[in-house]
């Protein structure tokens, strides 16, 4: 359209607003041509066809012709685009949306990469289609560990499975990098369990790893983890290691948190005994470096995983896993 024939169709569209004589033949104009699908929207969006040079004068006088019309057709008691109808009844409730809220175990990892993105660590992905090496033989897991029975694991075929954990992702990491690696890694894990109220056969980890050149304690790993438990369960929240045995891991512990409902006192979240059970976590088994091509005299370093519904649970007291997976609003938006 020429700037001319601009001119034309406003002309005529006055016009026939000054024809207009009731409120239908109002609001039939002012949808027409001010309305959301009406020409002068219409061709505001067809400006980029205009040319560059004519751009300008082609906005200013679009503009010029919407609040003429606006103007003419308000002077005939129309409503402007927007605007309330005058004849609307404003005593009807006005229409309710539904908010969404954001799942809880999104939460979780999102709140764990942020508390762990505050102390330098990385978020860092993996396939949850793993090969064994990954998943079990580079972890130095023996070939005959219970673990990898075709009862506990979903094979595909000899060496391609659902993986078991988040930890494969820490062998994709160092063979991918040189030290010094920190990062964490969410995601999904399966096993071949029934589900109830306590387990699922898909449920998700956090996997945290950090390997360095200089000495990496297990006092580090503490620590780490302390501020983690006051981060995501509140102040005063204390960590305990017990000695346990992962095939990764040398010395390997589980990871206790005091309960953040009793304050350790005892209650039924924590089965009285003022503690509930987190994680596993160690120092990196030597073996393991071995695998990836890491020197165990260069290099040491802590690992962790947790389950992230397990820390969902426990945080907004949910009694049973299959909530989780329900996407029944009236349950997630309780945890908004
Ligand atoms: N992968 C272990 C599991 O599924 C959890 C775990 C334990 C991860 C100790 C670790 C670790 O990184 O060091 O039960």
């Amino acid at each position: 359209m020429t700037l001319e024939e601009l001119e034309a169709a406003k002309a005529a569209s006055l016009a026939e607003a000054a024809a207009a004589n009731d409120a239908a033949a109002v609001e039939a104009l002012r949808v027409k041509y001010v309305g959301r699908n009406g020409s002068i929207p219409g061709l505001v969006k067809a400006m980029k066809d205009v040319p560059k040079e004519d751009r300008p004068a082609f906005g200013k006088a679009l503009q010029a012709w919407r609040a003429e019309l606006e103007a003419s057709l308000a002077a005939k008691g129309g409503g402007t685009a927007g605007e309330k109808r005058a004849d609307a009844d404003l005593t009807l409730p006005g229409r309710w949306w539904r908010s969404g809220v954001m799942h809880p175990l999104s939460r979780v990892i999102e709140e764990t990469a942020d508390i762990f993105g505050h102390l330098g660590f990385t978020v860092a992905d993996g396939p949850e289609l793993e090969t064994k090496f990954n998943n079990f033989t580079a972890l130095n897991t023996p070939a005959h560990h219970p673990s990898m029975d075709r009862s506990d694991t979903f094979w595909f075929g000899d060496d391609c499975l659902l993986r078991t954990q988040t930890s494969p992702v820490q062998i994709r990491t160092m063979l991918a990098n040189k030290p010094p690696v920190r990062v964490i890694c969410p995601g999904r894990t399966y096993r071949r369990d029934t589900t109830d109220a306590t387990h699922s056969a898909n449920f998700h980890q956090i996997e945290g790893l950090y390997v360095d050149t200089k000495p990496v304690s297990l006092a580090d790993l503490k620590s780490v983890l302390a501020y983690f438990a006051r981060e995501m369960m509140g102040d005063g929240v204390e960590v305990r290691f017990r000695p346990h045995f992962f095939p990764f891991t040398e010395p390997s512990v589980e990871v206790d948190f005091s309960c953040h409902v009793c304050k350790g006192k005892g209650c039924n979240v924590c089965k009285q005994s003022g503690w509930i059970e987190v994680a596993g976590a160690g120092m990196v088994d030597p073996r393991v470096f071995r695998h990836v091509g890491y020197d165990p005299d260069q290099v040491s370093g802590y690992a962790f995983g947790f389950g992230v519904e397990r820390i969902a649970m426990i945080k907004y007291g949910i009694a049973d896993i299959r909530w989780l997976y329900e996407n029944d609003l009236r349950f997630l938006s309780q945890m908004a």
